[in-house]
């Protein structure tokens, strides 16, 4: 691609949020070879600067002058925010990226992608500082002159993500995983890598678009725990629990300082309202989770039998 006004240099692309996190790292792997890219954020890694980025260390909470920042700018990318949190954490987050809209627009940004989520049920979507927050972003960019996409994933999965990775890990350690409810609603898991072709794609428009991105199939859940225990060769076992006495388990878990798993995400998970259909209009089709999750597996095998496990060696292939 090259946005207007670049002539033939590479774009830059501004991340806001870096390539540290699970999309970040994904993006930079697509995005890097043809763009420029300057990346925002609190930590940037050994890996952004050995890659020859331009990283600039910043807080978006705390930036009041965008304008240095965007300073030659063709694209901007925003992957920054929190997984939980109260509204003390979640509001200066929300005025930062106001701030940078409003920066983006007064510099006529070529284009502005901005990472969401898909619909959540009514008390999260009226309540939760996270979600509240978020669409006050969104909002922001629906109402500037700027063209942009707001592109909703549903459930990301890639290494070292907090779906899979964690299900496989639980499982592989407890040999059990909780279930909550029945399991048969839905999920479409989306590889990060197909997030970021994706993401390739909606750069390359122009307009004013909403997009909700699935996988290519929505899984029951039952059946897609149910995988897990078949890729680490074991029986499913669950610990049988309410969707109430999930959300009570996570909020335990939360007290306990864990990261694991929170109660708005099992609320959300048990709505069935995360089988999104499935992202249409990339040149490959969308990856499917099962070569993942087995190629994750294969990766947890030597761990377990180190910790006494009994499974038969393999052959990574
Ligand atoms: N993961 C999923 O399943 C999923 C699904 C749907 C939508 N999304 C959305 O996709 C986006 C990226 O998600 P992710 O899973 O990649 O999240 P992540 O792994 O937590 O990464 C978020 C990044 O934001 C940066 N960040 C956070 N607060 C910041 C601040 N105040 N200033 C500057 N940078 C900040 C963090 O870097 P530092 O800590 O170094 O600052 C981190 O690299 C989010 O908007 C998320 O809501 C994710």
């Amino acid at each position: 691609m090259n946005p207007e006004g670049t002539g033939s240099r590479r774009p830059l692309l501004l991340l806001v949020g870096g390539g540290t996190g699970l999309v970040g790292r994904a993006l930079l792997e697509e995005l890097g070879p043809d763009h420029q890219i300057r990346s925002v954020h609190r930590a940037p890694s050994a890996r952004e600067l050995s890659l020859g980025i331009d990283c600039i260390r910043a807080d978006v909470t705390l930036v009041r002058d965008w304008g240095p920042i965007l300073e030659d700018v063709d694209i901007v990318v925003n992957v920054a925010w929190y997984r939980q949190g109260s509204d003390r954490r979640f509001r200066p987050l929300a005025e930062g990226l106001t701030r940078l809209i409003k920066a983006a627009e007064a510099r006529r940004i070529h284009r502005f992608v901005q990472l969401s989520v898909p619909t959540a049920p009514p008390d999260i979507e009226a309540h939760l500082p996270y979600m509240v927050r978020k669409r006050e972003v969104d909002r922001a960019l629906a109402e500037s002159q700027l063209d942009f996409s707001i592109i909703c994933p549903t459930m990301l999965y890639g290494p070292g993500d907090k779906l899979l990775t964690v299900l496989l890990r639980t499982a592989a350690r407890w040999h059990r995983l909780p279930m909550f409810g029945d399991g048969q609603y839905h999920v479409s898991p989306l590889a990060v890598r197909d997030l970021a072709r994706i993401v390739r794609r909606e750069l390359s428009f122009g307009g004013r678009t909403s997009v909700r991105a699935g996988g290519p199939v929505a899984w029951k859940y039952r059946d897609l725990t149910d995988l897990v225990f078949t890729a680490i060769q074991r029986p499913p076992r669950y610990l049988q629990l309410t969707p109430r006495g999930g959300m009570r388990l996570a909020r335990l878990l939360e007290v306990f300082g864990s990261s694991l798993l929170y109660p708005y995400e099992v609320e959300w998970l048990v709505s069935d309202r995360l089988g999104l259909p499935p992202y249409v209009g990339l040149d490959r089709p969308l990856e499917h989770v099962e070569v993942f999750v087995r190629e994750e597996a294969q990766r947890l095998a030597p761990a377990r039998r180190g910790s006494g496990g009994h499974e038969p060696p393999r052959v990574r292939g």
